[in-house]
């Protein structure tokens, strides 16, 4: 099978790289790519408007299509693809609002009984405004439309809330959503849907913000452990009354969900709730994820478009996986790009992930805010931590940024490195 991958960050390098190892698959493609998959896939520059990807599909003749972010899910990409018969993986457009608007997935859960935060929505600055001050603290405030995972404001004070909603009425035509902020911890879990399956992945957590400790700016994710625990009474939640609820819900209206559901969770007093969806793999939690799997991700991604996965095709190895990002200096503001970068030569279950680089004059150098995410594998959640920084220490570069805290929330200590063989 030919795949053509669509993307160019650390996600999409995951995906390459997991689509290397599958059986199925004689050549992967991606669209822009960047230079960290140039030995596992041929690169092909252009944007990824859903008429260039069509073009360039029918032009290689691709046999599928897998599309990692989620501006050309939402500008419609896979029903372009679709229109020209191209078995595609991804949501449509319509279905893509899950993400891609969050005044509308909210109505969704309500009108679907999901479990989520409390909120309101709002379409003009001064009933916001108004809103915020009356609510207690802390507060949850977002932006409703796509910001790369940084239109969210957790508000410990009534000024910071009111800050954030100045910040997102700027752009015209925005909404806000505010919500309840709830207590537990935040698991993200991934599931393959078909339309009218979901068979979840191992459960992973993200670390948000720029700095240990949970303090800082918001970032698109600064690290990831895999599998994050999960008791079989809360994951059973989440499989019947958050994934099986939402698919049921997305047919009744319409829009069946064909791709990676990405349900943000809270795992509160109460059961787990949604603090969002989204209509993608999670970036970095696709690194984190992905090299934990065992079966072919074209036969799986295949099998969501032909409207026929089983639970039996999705394998994950029983190990764990953790991920460090390495983030230029500035990021997530002003990440200063061009900084020269020398990778060390991963190991076995290691991997470099490259996200925000470029090749300038033959040099590997940063070009983007999160430019690594480096990844470890390994019989235990310490042990794959201790890899991780090991390597994530050996291609640190100039000005870089790491967070020294991830899987600290549920007491994980990297594993410090064996004794030299004498
Ligand atoms: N890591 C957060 C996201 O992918 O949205």
């Amino acid at each position: 099978m030919k795949v053509l991958v669509v993307g160019g960050g650390g996600r999409e390098h995951a995906i390459v790289e997991a689509l290397g190892r599958a059986p199925s698959v004689t050549e992967v493609l991606c669209t822009p790519g960047n230079p960290g998959m140039a030995r596992q896939a041929r690169l092909i520059r252009g944007d990824q408007s859903p008429a260039s990807v069509t073009a360039l599909a029918l032009a290689e003749q691709a046999d599928l299509v897998i599309v990692g972010p989620e501006a050309p899910l939402a500008a419609g990409v896979i029903d372009a693809l679709q229109g020209a018969g191209i078995p595609a993986f991804g949501p449509t457009q319509a279905a893509a609002r899950i993400e891609g608007d969050k005044v509308w997935s909210k109505a969704f859960m309500l009108r679907h009984g999901v479990p989520t935060a409390g909120h309101r929505s709002f379409a003009e600055l001064d009933t916001a405004l108004a809103y915020a001050g009356s609510q207690p603290l802390p507060l949850v405030v977002k932006d409703a439309g796509l910001r790369a995972g940084k239109g969210v404001t957790i508000a410990h004070t009534h000024a910071e809330a009111h800050a954030a909603l100045h910040a997102i009425f700027e752009v015209p035509q925005a909404q806000a959503v505010i919500e309840e902020f709830m207590v537990g911890q935040e698991v993200t879990v991934l599931a393959f849907c078909d339309g009218e399956r979901a068979v979840m992945m191992p459960p992973a957590q993200d670390h948000k913000t720029i700095f240990a400790g949970d303090v800082g700016p918001m970032t698109g994710g600064m690290g990831v452990i895999c599998p994050f625990p999960v008791s079989d009474a809360d994951l059973r939640r989440v499989q019947t009354g958050i994934l099986d609820v939402t698919l049921r819900g997305m047919r009744q209206e319409g829009y069946p969900y064909v791709g990676v559901l990405y349900a943000g969770l809270m795992l509160t007093a109460g059961g787990p709730k949604v603090v969002e969806f989204n209509a993608r793999f999670g970036d970095p939690e696709a690194e984190a994820v992905l090299p934990l799997l065992d079966s072919d991700l074209a036969e799986i991604a295949l099998a969501c478009v032909r409207s026929d996965l089983s639970a039996d095709q999705v394998r994950f190895r029983d190990e764990a996986s953790a991920v460090i990002v390495l983030a230029a200096p500035g990021y997530p503001a002003q990440p200063q790009t061009g900084i020269p970068l020398h990778l060390p030569t991963p190991g076995a279950g290691e991997q470099i992930f490259q996200a925000g680089t470029a090749l300038h004059a033959g040099q590997l150098v940063s070009s983007g805010g999160r430019v690594l995410a480096v990844q470890a594998c390994a019989p235990t959640l310490n042990a794959a931590l201790g890899r991780a920084y090991r390597l994530a220490d050996a291609a640190l570069f100039a000005g870089a940024q790491l967070r020294r805290d991830i899987g600290a929330r549920i007491g994980a200590v990297p594993d410090p490195a064996p004794d030299p063989v004498s």
